[in-house]
């Protein structure tokens, strides 16, 4: 691994609302850096100082395109990808073309929009991050081994996800813009549910580590929150 990367940037985190995403901003401004936390709408409790809040439906290609145009000239040292929904009724049973096409539209496409969107942002900062927070559940080798869980759009919308990250890893080298697939654990938070084992700060202090640290020679990886690899 490489040294830390030092200087606090702009980081840039969608669904930053609540769950996981609002305890990234809160350590993130904490920790010096420019927080642009991107969620649907304002949490009622706002945010810390620090904390630039934006709107957007990362559902909505119109609103990245809209959020790209508002934040045109300014660098972003970290995208952090990880706004993302399950499934209103999983299982094959329940399984419906629409529902589970809207999954894929958030979890999948609107991190891929969200990175060409901003790869001009990404491209003015120094030794810039991609960091999609995807989800062990997306695993071909490791997604069933200890997991019931039977929502096939969210499965499937992780499992494409890491391919995203993937292509992006390439398509991006030529920029040296490191990308990552971040499995953050199973976190206590409304996704997780009450019954997870991690505390949301201990998963994001994990993730901002992880990402501190990473290099161009681990861009592409599927990492977890403590740095272990995850098989695809
Ligand atoms: N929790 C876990 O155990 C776990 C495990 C593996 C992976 N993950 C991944 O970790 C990430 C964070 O999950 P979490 O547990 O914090 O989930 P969460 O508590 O359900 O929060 C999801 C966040 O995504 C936002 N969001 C959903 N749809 C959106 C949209 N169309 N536009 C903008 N924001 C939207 C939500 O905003 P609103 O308030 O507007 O709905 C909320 O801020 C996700 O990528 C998830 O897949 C979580």
């Amino acid at each position: 691994m490489a040294a830390e990367r030092g200087q606090p940037g702009t980081v840039l985190i969608t669904g930053a609302g609540r769950g996981l995403g609002r305890e990234l901003a809160r350590q993130y401004a904490r920790t010096g850096w420019h927080v642009i936390a991107c969620g649907r709408a304002l949490p009622a409790d706002g945010f810390e100082t620090g904390v630039e809040f934006q709107p957007l439906d990362v559902a909505d290609p119109a609103s990245i395109h809209v959020l790209a145009e508002r934040l045109a000239g300014r660098p972003i040292s970290v995208l952090v990808n990880n706004a993302a929904v399950r499934s209103p009724a999983p299982g094959l049973d329940a399984l419906e073309a629409k529902a589970f096409l809207d999954v894929i539209g958030a979890n999948t496409l609107a991190p891929i929009l969200m990175a060409k969107a901003l790869l001009p942002n990404l491209r003015l900062a120094a030794r810039p991050v991609v960091a999609n927070i995807s989800s062990r559940a997306g695993s071909m080798t490791e997604g069933l081994l200890d997991d019931d869980d039977d929502d096939y759009a969210y499965r499937c919308s992780k499992a494409a996800l890491n391919m995203a990250t993937v292509q992006l890893t390439r398509d991006l080298q030529v920029d040296e813009i490191v990308v990552l697939a971040l499995h953050p654990g199973w976190v206590k938070t409304d996704m997780g549910g009450p019954k997870a084992v991690l505390p949301a700060a201990k998963s994001a202090q994990g993730l901002r580590h992880v990402i501190d640290r990473a290099s161009i020679v681990e861009s592409g990886s599927f990492l977890t929150f403590d740095g272990k690899r995850v098989g695809w």
